[in-house]
Formats: C-alpha cells, sequence, structure tokens
C-alpha cells in the first residue's frame, strides 16, 4: 500500500478523529485543519495527527493548506445553523464543499473523499440539514470532475466512542428521573458503526472502482428512536419509562429546544426525522465489510462493562493520589 499525504477537514471533530487513527495506522500521514488549534489542544500530543490552523473559509488560506497533497477529505458539516433559514447549512454544506473541490481541481489534488448523510437530496429532502447536504454532493462531483477523482459517503447515524448520538440520549436520560419525553419516536434509523465507516473511507483511496460513486451506508439492523433510546437506557443501566410524543407535540418541543443555549433539538432536526435513515442498498458491500451492530460495541463505552474495563485506569488513578 502506497503511504498518501492525507489532509482532513473536520478532523477534529468524532468521525474525523477515528477516521484520522484510521489512516495513521495505515501508514498514511494526516494533516488535521482547524481554525481553533488551542479548542483541539489535547489533539496535539496524538500521534497520528498534525494539527494545522487554517481557517477554510478563507480562500487563500484553504488553497495554500490543500496544496501538495495526494487525497483531501471533507468531513465538515454542522446539524445546527445559529441563523434560522438555511442560509447556515448553505454557507457550510454547499458553499465551502464546492470551494474544496473547485481548489482541489486548481491546485491538482488527485483525490478527494467526501462526506455527506444518508437522505440527502437537493429538491425533496424535509430539512435544510438534507437539502444542504444533497446540494453539497452534487457541487462537488461536478467542480471534481474530470481532474479529481471523487467518491462520496451517505452513512445513517454513526454510533461509536466519543459520538453525539448515543451518547447525548444517555446524558439526557441521566438528567431526567423516572420518564423521558421523546419526540419522533416512531423515526427509523439504521446506526452504523464508526469504525466501519472510517474503513471504508481509507479502503477507497486506493480504489479506482469508487471513483465517481456515492455510497450509502447502514448499521445491519433497523430501529425505531424509541428502541434505540430503550437500549441506550438499558446499557447504561438507567430505569426511564420512554414517553413516546405524538407529531404536534414534537414539534412543540423542537420548537422550544431551538431557543436553549446549545440547541440540543431543533425544528430542522424535527424535520430531518420526517423521512427513515435506512439504506436501500448497503454501500459496504462493495468494500467487504460487514457492519457492526450496536449491541456489539455501544456496552463497550457505555455503561457497566465499559466501567469495568476502566477499573484498571481507576485503580491506577487511586494509587496515584494515595501515593501523591
Ligand atoms: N455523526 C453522525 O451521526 C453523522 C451521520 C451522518 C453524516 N454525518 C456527517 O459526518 C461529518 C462528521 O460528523 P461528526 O459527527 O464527526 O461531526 P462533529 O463531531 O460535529 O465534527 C464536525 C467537524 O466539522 C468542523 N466544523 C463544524 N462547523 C464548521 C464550520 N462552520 N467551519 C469549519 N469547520 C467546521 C468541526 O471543526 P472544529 O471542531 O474545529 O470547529 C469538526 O471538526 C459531518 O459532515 C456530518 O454531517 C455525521
Amino acid at each position: 500500500m502506497t503511504s498518501r499525504n492525507i489532509c482532513i477537514l473536520g478532523g477534529t471533530g468524532f468521525v474525523g478523529r477515528h477516521l484520522a487513527n484510521e489512516l495513521y495506522n495505515r501508514g498514511h500521514r494526516v494533516t488535521v485543519l482547524t481554525a481553533n488549534r488551542e479548542r483541539h489542544r489535547e489533539l496535539l500530543v496524538v500521534p497520528s495527527v498534525r494539527l494545522r490552523n487554517a481557517n477554510v473559509h478563507d480562500p487563500e488560506v484553504l488553497e495554500r493548506a490543500l496544496r501538495g497533497h495526494d487525497v483531501v477529505i471533507n468531513l465538515i458539516g454542522i446539524l445546527n445553523e445559529r441563523e434560522h433559514d438555511g442560509s447556515g447549512f448553505h454557507r457550510v454544506h454547499v458553499k465551502l464543499a464546492r470551494r474544496v473541490a473547485e481548489i482541489c481541481r486548481r491546485v491538482g489534488v488527485p483525490r478527494l473523499l467526501h462526506m455527506s448523510s444518508l437522505g440527502a437530496d437537493p429538491g425533496h429532502a424535509p430539512s435544510y440539514y438534507l437539502r444542504t447536504k444533497g446540494e453539497g454532493e452534487n457541487q462537488v462531483v461536478l467542480q471534481a470532475r474530470p481532474e479529481v477523482k471523487v467518491t462520496v459517503f451517505r452513512p445513517s447515524v454513526i454510533f461509536g466512542p466519543g459520538d453525539t448520538f448515543i451518547n447525548r440520549f444517555a446524558g439526557l436520560l441521566r438528567m431526567v428521573p423516572l420518564a423521558f419525553p421523546l419526540a419522533c419516536h416512531r423515526s427509523r434509523y439504521a446506526p452504523v458503526y464508526v469504525g466501519d465507516v472510517v474503513r471504508a473511507f481509507a479502503d477507497s483511496i486506493d480504489d479506482p472502482h469508487t471513483w465517481g460513486e456515492r455510497y450509502d451506508l447502514c448499521g445491519p439492523h433497523t430501529y425505531t428512536l424509541r428502541e434505540i433510546v430503550e437500549f441506550t437506557a438499558r446499557t447504561a443501566g438507567l430505569r426511564r419509562r420512554i414517553i413516546g410524543l405524538n407529531d404536534l407535540l414534537s414539534r412543540v418541543q423542537a420548537y422550544v429546544m431551538e431557543f436553549l443555549p446549545g440547541k440540543p433539538f431543533s425544528v430542522d432536526n424535527y424535520m430531518s426525522t420526517r423521512i427513515d435513515s435506512v439504506c436501500r442498498r448497503n454501500g459496504f458491500a462493495h468494500f467487504g465489510i460487514e457492519p457492526q451492530p450496536m449491541e456489539a460495541i455501544v456496552p463497550t463505552y457505555l455503561g457497566a462493562l465499559a466501567a469495568r474495563e476502566r477499573y484498571p485506569d481507576f485503580r491506577r488513578e487511586a494509587r496515584h493520589d494515595w501515593n501523591g
């Protein structure tokens, strides 16, 4: 396997950290761009990552940062915007994604991997998030061709150590005693393990059959949101009754939470849940990857099993404290 010079945009996030590690373990040289090196200081000591300060929204800075790489991977994405009219999503998912592709073509980066989302569709998706992700995909493919070989990945919701999905529900469940009101509880997902997603990214780099392709990525099973939250509660050792909200109350909850600090749930999130996030054709088949189920992975980072596995660390830390 050839060692590549790879630049990741959005590499400081959940997927990016796992991907940087996977690529490093395969012998690649990885640079992660961030606007805020200080905020991600802990990454400076991770051997797999070369963290570089760059405002990716400045075209000249971006061009300088991407020049000379063999592969660019764009993972940048947002689930919420500061605005309420889609312009924030458009800036990140369409304008920036298009610019990355244009620059790759201009400076001669031969390979671009682009992260989108299952259900992304510029014309028909119900939310700004999914519509702009769909438009971004199309723009990237259009701008890059024919010089830059593009592969697009469209996963369902992703779980794994450090995720925002399972961990966020676990956090909310801990905060709310006894009964937990759940919006959009009938929405269906095929949660996909981050380890499988990053393997597909890494495998695609030197696979010419993936050029110009878009891969939907799903885990092996489909669950309703209620089933996922019940599983999360069980795994975290929390006894909670899940109360499924009807459509009207789900919408009201979204309107209220849209204005809470950190936007834990928004009207746009609510709109995204109006379509199921499940695959018609699972792209893992192309890579010969058998996706892992939640049941095999989530207990390793949430709940009793995870705590037991951390016992040696706890003991070491305790001994350290006692010994000064
Ligand atoms: N997680 C999922 O369940 C899931 C499912 C389907 C698709 N995806 C897609 O996968 C990608 C990665 O997801 P993730 O869960 O790893 O997200 P994440 O943890 O929130 O990380 C997002 C990354 O994007 C960067 N970023 C965010 N807003 C930015 C902006 N305005 N300008 C420049 N950089 C910005 C962040 O950089 P800083 O930290 O430096 O600000 C961070 O590195 C996203 O495109 C997401 O839409 C995720």
